[in-house]
């Protein structure tokens, strides 16, 4: 995810900006770049590691008062380039920005209109020539920053600096975290977009909230919101690095899980339109004579392939087939030419995933990777990719990068059902709705976190957990079991709701654990049939459902909802607090349990 930082004052401008850009690597990014502005802009930008941004500036030198401003890009609209990389710039303005301008198409329409160029594929460039002509009306810089981002729509952090104005620094907050730190002392003003950077720069900080805009100058500050001008309260900033990048949490496994509904709602922004999907990311023949797609994966990112073949079939009405990357490359699978093959993958480097996608390419498949690293092995080498947006994700057991690789899957699904008029406009704008209600049902409420924590403490022990569901709840169990068993080393499996009879219930008794899924938008009846049986047989059963069950040892409740997919997201969520509380209790190092990698480049 994008960073931000900022600085105006006397001390060596260049460090104080890559240092900062290098205290926000740990989120994640594929270019960076920096503007410093003495008597003149000097701009440099590149395309991977700092390093290279730091080899490009060694030559240049900063003397006595200056002005600057850096970012770290993931990307969004548009690859990871030079020209994509922040800082943009018009003839007499820079900028950097973080989130996403949901409005930028209608906005470069105009601008291209009058003239003005564009030498980035970015929605931010659009801020800087916005600003450049709004000052064409306007009697002051403020005033032309004020309409600039009144007419911006999405999601920001912006830094902004101007030529006739070298002293000041223009910012704005909506939707995406922006912190100001003063020192008083020597007149300097520090910008970030999370903690670290400040860290040992300043002590006390602004955290701005959405709606706010203004300029810094010296030591001052002035703040605006929509009601007019507003003083703000310093806080104080947390001293420990580890801790700022953790923002409050005790893991970063529990930090992943409650940013959930905000990376969801990255991955959804600009390709979910009023009526349709839409993925600029390839073109829509790459489904020309393509009659199956093929999903290859492994870990959680197989339980996201397993989960989202029940929406191909059900939403998109079109086949699906599924395969763990350590089979299928070992296999001597037969492939057509008619099969789509989509690698998904968190990190892109599974080498499993890896090479299942080289034999794919090599039989002569069309390729696509789902994937939350750009850059990365599988996406460099399928044909197209759809990147999650997931940011970077520290906690080994998977979290947000299933969440999203999920919505991603089923965005895939609506669209490919949609391409092939297998869905009707009703059918397609219910979806559409579905989807744009997945971040809500994400947030974490301290009511539920609470009642988990509380709970957790009965499931530390027993000889095994079985976590089960049917339909599109069955990959989830598999996912659930799979968390708890990654960072709890507790047994637990996933099983279809109504194979126990088949088997597994041999195993019931008092010290085993039922983690039952049972929603209330599809499969009801069966599925409370099946957790029946179990309790019958004495194991110890929990239910997660927004239905009253009489008889369970213990019981979540979730918020009704009209659609599975919603049930399926607060589920998910449950199951992964579950295994993170339990953990927890079992005093387990959560972010970095014992024999296991956050990519696993070997098979
Ligand atoms: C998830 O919690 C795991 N740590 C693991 O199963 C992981 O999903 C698997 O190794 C695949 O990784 P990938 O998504 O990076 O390809």
């Amino acid at each position: 995810m994008c960073g931000i930082v900022g600085y105006l004052g006397r001390e060596n401008c260049k460090d104080i900006l890559l240092d900062g850009l290098k205290e926000l690597e740990y989120r994640g990014y594929d270019s960076a770049g920096v503007t410093i502005l003495q008597e003149e802009f000097a701009n440099f930008r590149s395309v991977g590691k700092l390093d290279g941004l730091v080899n490009k500036m060694e030559d240049f030198q900063v003397e006595g008062f200056s002005t600057g401003i850096g970012h770290t890009r993931w990307a969004t609209h548009g690859k990871p380039t030079e020209d994509n990389a922040h800082p943009h710039y018009g003839s007499f303005t820079h900028i950097v920005h973080n989130g996403i301008i949901e409005n930028y198409i209608e906005i470069k329409r105009e601008l291209l209109q009058k003239g003005y160029s564009f030498t980035s594929q970015t929605d931010t460039e659009v801020i800087v020539h916005l600003f450049e002509e709004k000052l064409k009306s306007s009697e002051t810089n403020f005033e032309a920053f004020q309409k600039t981002i009144s007419e911006l729509d999405g999601a920001y952090a912006l830094l902004l600096i101007t030529k006739d104005e070298p002293h000041r620094i223009y910012f704005a907050k909506e939707g995406s975290p922006l912190i100001l730190g003063t020192d008083f002392e020597n007149g300097e003003q520090f910008f970030a977009s999370s903690d670290a950077p400040l860290i040992g720069k300043v002590k006390s900080v602004i955290y701005f909230v959405d709606g706010e805009f203004g300029f810094v100058e010296g030591e001052r500050v002035t703040l605006y919101n929509s009601t007019g001008e507003i003083e703000k309260i310093y806080s104080q900033l947390p001293k420990d690095r580890e801790v700022a990048q953790k923002e409050g949490f005790r893991y970063f496994m529990e930090k992943e899980i409650y940013e959930q509904f905000q990376v969801v709602s990255d991955t959804l922004m600009g390709r979910v339109l009023d009526s349709k999907i839409d993925f600029d990311e390839f073109p829509p023949e790459l489904f020309d004579g393509i009659n199956e797609i093929k999903l290859c994966a492994c870990g959680t990112s197989y339980h996201t392939a397993l989960a989202s073949s029940y929406l191909f079939e059900r939403v998109g009405k079109f086949r699906v087939s599924v395969e763990f990357g350590s089979e299928f490359r070992y296999k001597n699978p037969l492939l057509t030419k008619d099969t789509l093959f989509v690698a998904i993958s968190q990190s892109g480097e599974t080498a499993d995933t890896l090479a299942s996608l080289k034999m794919a390419k090599n039989s002569g498949l069309r390729t696509l990777a789902i994937c939350n690293v750009d850059n990365s092995s599988i996406v460099r080498l399928a044909d197209h990719s759809l990147l999650t947006r997931a940011g970077i994700e520290k906690g080994v057991a998977s979290t947000k990068a299933f969440a999203t690789q999920m919505v991603v899957l089923y965005m895939l699904s609506i669209y490919v059902g949609k391409l092939r008029g297998n869905l009707n406009v009703d059918e397609v704008l219910k979806e559409i709705q579905t989807l744009r209600e997945i971040p809500n049902t994400l947030q974490v409420t301290d009511d539920l976190h609470e009642k988990i924590k509380r709970l957790s403490k009965r499931y530390l022990h027993g000889h095994g957990f079985f976590f089960i569901g049917r339909d599109i709840f069955y990959p989830l169990a598999l996912e659930g079991a799979l968390k708890l068993k990654e960072i709890s080393y507790l047994h637990a499996e996933g099983y279809p709701a109504g194979e126990m009879k088949h088997g597994p219930i041999a195993l019931a008794d008092p010290e085993l654990f039922t983690i039952a899924l049972l929603p209330k938008t599809i499969l009801y009846e069966k599925t409370k049939s099946n957790i029946e049986e179990l309790g019958a047989r004495d194991s110890t059963i929990c239910v997660i459902s927004p239905e009253n069950f009489d008889l369970a040892d213990d019981f979540i409740r979730t918020k009704p909802h009209n659609h599975y997919m919603l049930e399926f997201f607060e589920m998910m969520l449950v199951v992964q607090l579950l295994s993170m509380e339990v953990a927890i209790r079992l005093q387990n190092d959560v972010d970095m349990p014992r024999n296991l990698a956050k990519s696993v480049t070997v098979e």
